[in-house]
C-alpha cells in the first residue's frame, strides 16, 4: 500500500489531508528523521528553499529517496512561474513524477482526484 508523507507550514496541506481521510505522516520540523520504509507519495507546498530544510532532511534520511514514488505539489497560482516550484524541484532532482497539483487546502475535486491517485497506485501494485 502506498503511504503519504506531507509537509505544512501554515496548515493548508494538513486541512487537505484531513478532508481526504487518508492516513498520512506529517514531516516534523522538530524531528524530520523518519524512515517511511515503504513506497510513499510526498505532498509538499511551495516556499523559499530555505524554508524546506525539514523536507530535505526527511528525504535524505533512511530509504526515503528510494521509496518516493511521486510528488503532489501545492501552492498558489498567483506565484505564476513559481507555482509549485518546490514540488517540481524535488521531482526533478529525485527523478520522481509530479502526480498532481492543487492550491491551498484543495477543492472537493482535488480531494477526489488525490484519493483516486492513491487508490489507483494501490491497485497497480497489488
Ligand atoms: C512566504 C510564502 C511563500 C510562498 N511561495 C510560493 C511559491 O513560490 N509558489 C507557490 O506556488 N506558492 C507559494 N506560496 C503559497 C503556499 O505554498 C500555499 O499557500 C500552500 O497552500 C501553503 O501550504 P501550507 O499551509 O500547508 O504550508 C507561498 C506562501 C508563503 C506564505
Amino acid at each position: 500500500m502506498v503511504e503519504i508523507a506531507y509537509y505544512t507550514v501554515t496548515g493548508q496541506t494538513r486541512r487537505f489531508i484531513k478532508k481526504t481521510e487518508l492516513d498520512a505522516y506529517e514531516i516534523d520540523d522538530a524531528d524530520p528523521y523518519h524512515d517511511m520504509d515503504q513506497p510513499f507519495i510526498l505532498i509538499v507546498p511551495a516556499y523559499d528553499d530555505n524554508m524546506m530544510d525539514s523536507v530535505i532532511d526527511f528525504l535524505n534520511f533512511g530509504s526515503n529517496k528510494e521509496n518516493l514514488v511521486g510528488v503532489i505539489g501545492t501552492g498558489n497560482r498567483n506565484f505564476n512561474q513559481l507555482y509549485i516550484h518546490t514540488a517540481k524541484d524535488i521531482a526533478n532532482s529525485l527523478k520522481a513524477p509530479i502526480l498532481y497539483d492543487f492550491e491551498f487546502n484543495g477543492t472537493p475535486t482535488d480531494v477526489a482526484r488525490v484519493k483516486e491517485i492513491v487508490a489507483n497506485y494501490e491497485s497497480t501494485e497489488a
